[in-house]
């Protein structure tokens, strides 16, 4: 390992992050990385002790990654539990818990049929695709519309909504006045949009999160107007972006690897492990942020108060320690589970509607398709702050 600091958005290690991430493991396990000099932490021991101690490793340092001095209006985000530590977080997670539980999603699972049925009839009749825009986005979109209770009309505008909520924190001060200008605009387009949607469901309650997040605050939730906002833009960012990353991952792996899709074709009840073994194997959220409440150490080495701590989903979750044969994608594995969905009081809230949202897209593939073929080529992989996924992935689609 080089004295000098990586950039792990440098293209040869986010285009192929896995060879890097094993060495990090081997030879450095906790070191600065660039940009910023932030404290990677690569083992799955070390992770999870992150993960593990909020009272050390603080959530709210994400807020001056979201909140530019730049940015002369809120980023509604900045009111959300992912940037909030205990006692506002655990306040504020209580009013969803129960909305976004397994069998609070299953009610979804009839709409979410259908709506990737119609996307993959549609693909099947256009014939060539893009498979992340088609599906990736396309279910996902359509998901947290009908969750959130927006018009499924502004659906094609909360890909470049999230971008923007992500956006302004890896824009720099001196970026073009009209780039900061246009995400200015579009933040405030999302945010006029979700109050009225809040408007709307104070006197029409609706069968969505909004209306829940309503009715729990009502019966005795604390909760102000900004963090209920915060909080519907902070599903809007986290329900798009990274299940827009898995959806594309798992056309990818599909699409890669006959063997996989024959084998899933014959044994539909695969389906969940398939999708498990593509959040491990390729981490759609690579990493999350914490910031050092006070001197502390981690993984043998000392870190001042206020480092900010990157805690690499990505890395663990190749952990040769934990994981026998951790660079095979491997369908019959058992074992410790991925840390896909991070761990601890931040767990992903998420989670069984986004294996939800995978497990119906992939098996509405298998029902409809005979097999993907994808235009050979490297991947063009986005490049987000946290999260990796195939950016466009043009494949031809033979009906079953
Ligand atoms: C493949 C899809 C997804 C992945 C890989 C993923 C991953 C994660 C991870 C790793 C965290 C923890 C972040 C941290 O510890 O700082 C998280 C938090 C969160 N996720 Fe997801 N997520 C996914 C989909 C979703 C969906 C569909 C929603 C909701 C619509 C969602 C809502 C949230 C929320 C609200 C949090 C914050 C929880 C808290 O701070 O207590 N996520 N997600």
């Amino acid at each position: 390992m080089t004295a000098h600091r990586p950039n792990i958005y440098a293209p040869e290690i986010w285009n192929d992050p896995h060879a890097f991430y094993a060495s990090l493991r081997r030879e450095a396990p906790v070191r600065q990385v660039d940009p910023g000099g932030m404290w990677a932490v690569t083992r799955y021991e070390d992770v999870l002790h992150v993960l593990k101690n909020p009272q050390l490793f603080s959530s709210e340092g994400f807020r001056a990654g979201v909140q530019p001095d730049w940015l002369q209006m809120r980023n509604p985000v900045v009111d959300s539990i992912l940037v909030m530590d205990p006692p506002s977080h655990t306040r504020l997670r209580s009013l969803i818990t129960r909305t976004f539980s397994a069998s609070g999603v299953a009610r979804l699972e009839p709409s979410i049929r259908d709506s990737a049925r119609a996307i993959v009839d549609d693909m099947l009749a256009r014939r060539r695709v893009d498979f992340v825009e088609s599906m990736a986005l396309a279910l996902p979109s359509r998901a947290l519309s009908s969750l959130l209770g927006v018009d499924a009309a502004l659906a094609p505008r909360f890909k470049a909504w999230a971008d923007a909520v992500t956006g302004v924190g890896i824009t720099p001060a001196d970026a073009p006045e009209a780039r900061k200008a246009e995400l200015v605009a579009t933040l405030e387009d999302l945010t006029h949009h979700l109050k009225a949607v809040l408007a709307l469901r104070r006197h029409q309650p609706g069968p969505d999160v909004v209306t829940d997040l309503l009715q729990a605050r009502a019966q005795g939730g604390v909760a102000s107007d900004e963090e209920l906002l915060g909080f519907l833009v902070l599903l809007l960012v986290a329900g798009l972006e990274t299940t827009y990353d898995l959806l594309g991952l798992c056309g990818l792996t599909l699409a890669d690897h006959p063997e996989l899709w024959a084998r899933l074709k014959q044994d539909r009840a695969l389906v969940p492990r398939f999708v498990e073994e593509v959040l491990r194997f390729e981490s759609p959220s690579q990493s999350t942020l914490r910031t050092t409440t006070q001197e502390t150490e981690v993984g043998g080495v000392r870190l001042p108060k206020g480092a900010v701590v990157l805690v690499q989903f990505v890395s663990a979750n190749r952990d040769e320690s934990v994981y026998r044969d951790a660079h095979r994608f491997d369908l019959d594995r058992t074992g410790v589970p991925s840390l896909a969905f991070g761990q601890g009081i931040h767990f992903c809230v998420g989670a069984p509607l986004a294996r939800l949202e995978a497990r119906l897209a992939v098996e509405t593939l298998l029902e409809r398709c005979d097999r993907l073929v994808r235009e050979p080529g490297p991947v063009t992989w986005n490049v987000a702050v946290t999260t990796r996924g195939p950016a466009v992935l043009p494949m031809e689609l033979f009906p079953a």
